[in-house]
């Protein structure tokens, strides 16, 4: 059996009918600096692993039949870092979609992008676009990147837009509901997440998917994220099957 054909019977013998598998699958990738640092080896290679990483999570997740992956990449927080790391970090997003761009189209991928576009560089921003335009029509697994992304920063972008229809007669305040704002979120057409991964260890958000996380299962994993791998998924996966998810009702288990 060739590699690829094992992997899939594998996934088929774990996953029957794909049941109980999440629609949405939202990751935050952390670790990849202390990663670096634990083998003595500068920041930067732990992110240039995290990208190897990225790929072994997009492969996975088209495998399992996942419909939705979203990988944390750049919070609107992590400007505070050195501007060198910022740099590298702009630097690994560009040379990321300049090489497997061909490649995600080709798999069928469909690329969405959530975050403030605004203070990007032109070239990150002509890149990111041409990413969702080449995609857009793709029927397989939908990869939301969020880069330069905060949870809060794009609920304050809601409202503005809200306020602006508001204003121009087009909205009526009564008229807003949880639908009224999902639209004007960046997440629009996309389901909230089913499952949230954190790795490195740290249990917290982080301005992730704020407004979307308000019934979504959260699974922390003590890995860096570069050591994240298919099994590491899988893992993931089994523990959220295992959770009862009540969304403020009775259980389904158990009535
Ligand atoms: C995650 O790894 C990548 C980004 C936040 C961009 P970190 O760079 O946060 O690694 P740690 O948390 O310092 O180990
Ligand atoms: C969250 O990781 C952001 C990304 C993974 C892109 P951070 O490393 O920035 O989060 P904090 O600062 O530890 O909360
Ligand atoms: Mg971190």
């Amino acid at each position: 059996m060739s590699g690829e054909a094992k992997r899939s019977a594998s996934v088929l013998a774990c996953q029957p009918e794909g049941e109980g598998l999440p629609a949405h699958v939202a990751i935050i990738m952390d670790g990849n600096g202390r990663w670096a640092a634990q083998r003595g080896l500068p920041r930067l290679e732990g992110h240039r692993r995290g990208v190897e990483a990225i790929r072994r999570a997009v492969r996975a997740a088209g495998d399992l039949g996942i419909q939705y992956l979203t990988v944390y990449s750049f919070s609107a927080e992590n400007w505070r870092r050195p501007a060198q790391e910022v740099s590298d970090l702009m630097g690994l997003l560009k040379r990321f979609v300049r090489h497997d761009l061909a490649d995600l189209h080709r798999n069928n991928i469909r690329v969405r992008i959530i975050g403030e576009r605004q203070g990007l560089s032109p070239d990150i921003g002509m890149l990111l676009d041409e990413a969702e335009q080449l995609t857009r029509s793709n029927t397989g697994l939908t990869l939301v990147i969020a880069f330069n992304y905060g949870g809060r920063q794009e609920i304050v972008q809601a409202m503005r837009e809200l306020a602006r229809q508001v204003k121009a007669g087009t909205l009526d305040p009564e008229a807003i509901d949880m639908e009224t704002v999902e639209r004007a979120l960046d997440t629009q057409g996309i389901p909230d997440p089913d499952l949230v991964i954190r790795t490195s260890g740290e249990q917290r958000i982080s301005n992730f998917l704020t407004w979307q996380t308000a019934y979504s299962e959260f699974v922390f994993i003590p890995d860096f994220w570069p050591d994240f791998d298919e099994a590491t998924f899988r893992a993931a996966l089994a523990e959220y099957r295992r959770r009862d998810r009540r969304f403020g009702g009775l259980s389904a288990r158990t009535g």
